[in-house]
């Protein structure tokens, strides 16, 4: 049964003079059991999609499109049926940064608690805490210590089962190993595997297509608001069609130190700016005359690209 449908999700940033659009028409679905890689670069929409997801995109925002669970729309519930039945307890997200952002005067353990007063949870507290931290991997020897106390590791495990703690079957990681060394960060992804295994759904929001190959069964392929590429990992990998997705597989660094980087010319279009043709179209090595005029969805073996190359196959 299909666990999570995205439809035609429009995010925009009502800011005084603007509007960003930073979610465009953006649409996919997810099994149950399966694990989602988001990509793209800086400023993209990549955060904005994942908190549109657990209803938490801030400011002054308008939302458009579906979100479905198991069939049921999340978006057409009451924001207090949303946060009783869905947020946390369904869906959870681990946000952007997080772990900078565990309170200084209060142990984890408080942190932990105060999780918990939140969301009303009367079961047994210290068993969830201990359940949750022993998922991660995690001692709860160092539920009494301070966020000062930890290694940046240590803090994004917390943050980890902080996310699980009532035992979501959707997890939202949004850029979970930036600013971890790499071995920190092999030790956070082996986590990941590892609660995936253990049939937890995971969509891991990342500018880096190397880490989103370990954990993801699909990957979308974010450009300037939109999906341009969607599909399973092996047909992402095996055979890109998009562009902009050819681009970011030659960026990756080959492991014996070869130098296969491309640099992509030029910058991303400015999101506030009305649009109409192809987003790529200033910096796409095959733009044509018709490129002026919105790609349309083409299906593709597992997914779909929307490029007019392939428009033009059909
Ligand atoms: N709270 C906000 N208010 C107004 N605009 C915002 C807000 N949050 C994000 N934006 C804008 O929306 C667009 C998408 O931002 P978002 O943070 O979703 O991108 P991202 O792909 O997660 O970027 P990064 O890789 O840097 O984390 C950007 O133009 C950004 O400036
Ligand atoms: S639609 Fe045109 S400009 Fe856009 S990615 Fe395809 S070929 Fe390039
Ligand atoms: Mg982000």
């Amino acid at each position: 049964m299909t666990t999570l449908a995205i439809e035609e999700l429009n995010v925009q940033y009502q800011l005084r003079n603007k509007t960003i659009h930073a979610v465009d028409g953006v649409s996919f679905s997810l099994e149950n059991n399966e694990s989602l890689g988001i990509v793209g670069e800086s400023a993209c929409g990549k955060s904005t999609l994942g908190l549109a997801i657990i209803r938490s995109v801030p400011g002054r925002n308008i939302v458009k499109g579906d979100i479905l669970l198991d069939g049921k729309s999340t978006l057409k519930i009451s924001e207090d049926e949303f946060t009783k039945t869905i947020r946390w307890k369904k869906i959870s997200m681990m946000f952007q940064g997080a772990m900078n952002s565990l309170d200084p005067v209060f142990s984890i353990k408080q942190q932990f608690e105060e999780i918990l007063r939140t969301h009303d949870n009367i079961g047994n507290h210290l068993k969830m805490i201990n359940d949750a931290m022993d998922s991660v991997g995690l001692s709860s020897t160092i539920l009494d210590k301070f966020p000062h106390e930890l290694s940046g590791g240590m803090k994004q495990r917390v943050i980890i089962a902080m996310a699980l703690i009532l035992q979501p079957c959707l997890i939202i990681a949004d850029e979970p190993t930036t600013a971890l060394d790499v071995l920190v960060q092999a030790q956070i992804l082996s986590v990941f595997k590892k609660l995936k295994k253990e049939g937890l759904s995971i969509i891991l929001i990342s500018h880096d297509l190397g880490i989103i190959s370990e954990i993801a069964d699909k990957v979308g392929i974010m450009y300037a608001g939109k999906i341009v590429e969607f599909g399973t990992l092996h047909e992402i990998y095996s055979n890109p069609k998009h562009p902009y997705t050819q681009a970011l597989l030659k960026s990756i660094p080959k492991i014996k130190g070869e130098s296969d980087l491309i640099s992509l010319k030029g910058t991303p279009p400015d999101l506030s700016n009305p649009f109409t043709g192809c987003r790529f179209y200033d910096r796409c090595p095959h733009a044509m005359e018709k490129c002026k005029k919105d790609p349309l969805k083409t299906k593709t073996e597992t997914g779909y690209v929307s490029c007019w190359i392939y428009e033009s196959n059909k």
